[in-house]
């Protein structure tokens, strides 16, 4: 891996994490496409690192949402999870998610993350001790997804 980023890891406003959703998960397509609803929802957490110049290197949001077969006291939804191209295999994702499970953890009493993973970021998850699920689905004009879920232990 290259070397690691010095990083500044914040919770933000929804506004925050627009930018880089939309250069990574939204790209080509009218910016509105990556205001997702329930961004600006009380319950809904947004986190972004930055770097030393204040550039933002990765993003991730969690809506309180149950998992769809899965109880658990307390769940949200993983979604928006992208870090910047220039700074992929650096470890930005990684420090920004597992910041993000922490203060999950301690500051809203989350036991259980889930998400619907791009195939291609399954890998990622994994390494992050997210469970595969079984039974990929498509989401239209995205991809095939998997089910991914990890149980947040205090
Ligand atoms: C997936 C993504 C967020 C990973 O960001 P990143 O900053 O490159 O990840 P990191 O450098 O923090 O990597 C952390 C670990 O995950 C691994 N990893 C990262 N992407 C991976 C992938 N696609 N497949 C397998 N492993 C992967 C890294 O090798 C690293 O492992 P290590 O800790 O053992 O060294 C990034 O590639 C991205 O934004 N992709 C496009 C958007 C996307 O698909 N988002 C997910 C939507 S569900």
């Amino acid at each position: 891996m290259a070397d690691s980023v010095a990083l500044l890891l914040r919770k933000v406003n929804a506004g925050a994490v627009h930018p880089l959703r939309h250069l990574v998960l939204r790209e080509g397509r009218p910016f509105e496409e990556s205001i997702f609803s329930g961004d600006e929802d009380l319950s809904t957490l947004h986190f972004a690192a930055y770097d030393l110049n204040g550039k933002v290197c990765a993003v991730v949001s969690f809506f309180e949402r149950e998992h769809p077969s899965l109880s658990s006291p307390r769940s949200y939804q993983l979604r928006g999870m992208a870090s910047h191209p220039e700074l992929r295999g650096r470890g930005c994702a990684k420090a920004l998610l597992q910041w993000s499970e922490e203060e999950l953890l301690s500051k809203y009493g989350c036991r259980l993350i889930w998400c619907n993973a791009r195939q291609r970021a399954t890998g990622f998850y994994e390494s992050q001790s997210y469970v595969l699920e079984a039974d990929p689905f498509e989401i239209e004009g995205i991809g095939l997804h998997y089910r991914m879920h990890k149980y947040l232990k205090p």
